[in-house]
């Protein structure tokens, strides 16, 4: 497995749609697989296939972090098919705004149908930090990011930084 480099905002890749998995097949296997590790070495909950620069509908997510087993659930083609009336408001953060986090309002319980590794159709129910990390890594292959349901003020002033940031650090050789 390999440790894919995390595409930061701002950046047009970002915000592109993402094209649907035909089937997950060996190589859409090894895509999860390198983003599972990827996820976990950046420490993230969650990761979709467009923040390494691949615009497959991609994402895994793993709420287990600071437990003893690590539980990623990988998924091609997610697709939320019921979302709850009841709405709840959770601060999130994303390994593409490193250290920047707000407030965001989702519905509380999703149901969503996936592909699953073996490219099985499955669904499943989640709620609380899974129904937040699931619906912020679908967002991903919509080119929305968490940014995008706050403030446009509070949005531009964490992107202005993250610019600004980008700029300070070495140019990266060719
Ligand atoms: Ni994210």
């Amino acid at each position: 497995m390999t440790v894919l480099p995390i595409i930061v905002a701002p950046d047009p890749r970002l915000k592109k749609t993402a094209a649907a998995v035909a089937r997950v097949d060996d190589d859409v296997r090894r895509l999860m697989e390198d983003m599972v590790e990827s996820m976990h070495a950046a420490n993230g909950l969650g990761l979709a296939a467009p923040q390494v620069g691949v615009l497959k509908r991609v994402i895994v997510v793993d709420t287990a972090r600071g437990e003893d087993t690590p539980r990623p659930i990988r998924m091609a083609n997610p697709d939320v098919v019921w979302a709850s009336d009841k709405i709840v408001t959770a601060e999130e953060g994303c390994l593409s705004l490193p250290e920047h986090y707000a407030d965001v309002a989702r519905p509380a319980r999703v149901r969503v149908r996936y592909l699953d590794h073996e490219n099985e159709i499955r669904e499943m129910e989640a709620e609380g930090l899974l129904a937040t990390c699931i619906q912020h890594e679908i967002d991903h292959l919509e080119g929305v990011l968490f940014v995008d349901h706050i403030s446009s003020l509070k949005r531009h002033m964490i992107l202005r930084k993250l610019q600004k940031a980008k700029r300070t650090q070495a140019p990266v050789p060719a």
